[in-house]
């Protein structure tokens, strides 16, 4: 492989930063240039990172992280999915798109 040392975010897009995300332990980007982005997690457990596409496959309302029932819910209708994105509960028919994320410097990316 060629260099890579250099610390261009190429294919990466900032979502915020990790000061935010640990607060409360998800960040919510509603307006990033890729749209809109959820990533749940902390910097402490950087590989159990998780960021989605918020928007519901059924009718577009954002969801919300259920972390104890470690799902994401809509409020709307009741829609389901699991961590990975997948659909776990109707009426939603899609799964929910998924980005790889990653820390750096600071801040929270997501792969475009
Ligand atoms: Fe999410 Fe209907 S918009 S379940």
């Amino acid at each position: 492989p060629s260099s890579r040392s250099n610390t261009a975010t190429k294919g990466w897009q900032k979502v915020g930063t990790v000061a935010q995300l640990d607060k409360t332990g998800q960040l919510l980007a509603e307006n990033s240039p890729i749209g809109a982005v959820l990533v749940v997690g902390t910097s402490k457990a950087v590989k159990s990172l998780i960021a989605v596409n918020p928007t519901c496959s059924h009718e577009g309302c954002t969801i919300d992280w259920k972390a104890k029932e470690n799902k994401f819910v809509c409020p709307c209708h009741g829609a389901e999915f699991a961590r990975d994105g997948k659909l776990k509960r109707s009426p939603a028919k899609k799964p929910l798109k998924t980005y790889q994320t990653k820390i750096e410097a600071g801040s929270v990316f997501v792969k475009t």
